[in-house]
């Protein structure tokens, strides 16, 4: 088979699959604390699973530059302890009581407790990290969550209003597709990459994240909670307006903008039903369009490895593009 063409899921998963479960391994032991409380919750976050993209593209970066050592084991556990922080925030902050199909942990702990766990699965993620004893992965680091923070701050400051799509974009840059530019370049940095090979890996993990952001935001619209475990339709309410909305609300009538605005006003489809909303996205082809958009940027990741030597790796590479524009949760 030639190099180019793409893998398939289990091929990238049997590629994976020592470093990923020595990622399990690694996160284990890393959901220990000396408060049983925190150990509770940490552990209960890592038990819930999840997809593992970020460990798996910081993998495929490393590797894909020839790198074999431990750290990107390490920094694999830390960008998804990352993310599993950020994750415990999150759904402090939309009120969500499921995640990765089960109770959320603030429902189970309540809102107090877990913004002290996420606090610390940020700084363990911090202390497994300086096991590298490299300035620059801190550094990166440290710019990351500065940047997805202010995310999270910047777009609660445009809740309820309809932002326009150099708003959107810049949003979900910095609450996702920051993680996953970050996640390809912790790879190449451990890998000792030149410049030109980092920053063309991290502008397929920006792209790809891009992509990755704006299917989130379509499943949150089309797909039900039993398959995506987590809430569904809850962005509207919570008065985010994502890709499709944008688009309706600047392709429909006057009257279909109206009933949108209501969602984003009263934080619920008490005037708007939730099915009038998806008719009125269907109508204005909302969905397709969000939908060629997250290809758009896949294709741009595609593009960002036009000069990356052929390996297994980057196949795999290749392949998540696939997942993330088709994956249904
Ligand atoms: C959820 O990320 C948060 C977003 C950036 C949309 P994932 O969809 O990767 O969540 P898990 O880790 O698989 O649960
Ligand atoms: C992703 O935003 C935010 C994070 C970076 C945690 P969402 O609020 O859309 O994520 P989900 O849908 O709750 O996973
Ligand atoms: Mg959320
Ligand atoms: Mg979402």
């Amino acid at each position: 088979m030639s190099t180019l063409a793409i893998a398939t899921a289990q091929e990238v998963f049997d590629l994976l699959r020592d470093d990923l479960t020595a990622i399990e391994r690694e996160l284990e032991r890393d959901a220990v604390s000396s408060v049983t409380a925190i150990t509770e919750i940490a552990e209960y976050l890592r038990a819930g699973g999840g997809k593992r993209i970020r460990p798996s593209l910081l993998l495929l970066a490393a590797r894909s530059l020839g790198y074999t050592g431990h750290g990107m084991i390490r920094l694999g556990a830390v960008v998804e302890l990352v993310h599993t922080a950020t994750l415990v925030h999150d759904d402090i902050i939309d009120g969500a009581d499921t995640r990765r199909g089960r109770p959320s942990a603030n429902t189970t702990w309540g809102n107090e407790k877990c913004v002290l766990a996420g606090d610390w699965l940020y700084m363990q993620a911090f202390r497994i990290a300086l096991e590298e004893r490299n300035f620059k992965v801190l550094d990166l680091l440290i710019g990351l969550t500065q940047q997805m923070v202010e995310g999270e701050l910047l777009q609660i400051q445009t809740l309820g209003r309809a932002v326009n799509e150099a708003e959107y974009y810049e949003l979900i840059y910095r609450k996702t597709a920051c993680l996953f530019s970050t996640s390809m370049q912790l790879g190449a940095t451990l890998a000792q990459g030149t410049p030109e090979q980092e920053e063309a890996l991290a502008n397929y993990g920006r792209s790809v994240g891009l992509a990755f952001q704006i299917v989130d935001d379509v499943l949150d619209l089309t797909a039900t909670e039993e398959v995506l475990g987590k809430p569904v339709a809850s962005d509207l309410r919570e008065g985010k307006t994502t890709l499709p909305v944008i688009h309706a609300l600047e392709h429909g009538t006057a009257s279909e903008r109206e009933s949108i605005l209501w969602v984003l006003e009263d934080g619920g489809f008490r005037r708007t039903p939730r099915e009038q909303i998806q008719e009125i996205l269907h109508r204005n082809g909302s969905v397709d369009y969000a939908m060629v958009a997250a290809d758009r940027h896949a294709e741009q990741a595609r593009e960002s490895l036009v000069d990356l030597e052929d390996s297994e790796f980057k196949r795999a590479l290749l392949w998540v593009l696939d997942f993330v524009v088709a994956r249904d949760k």
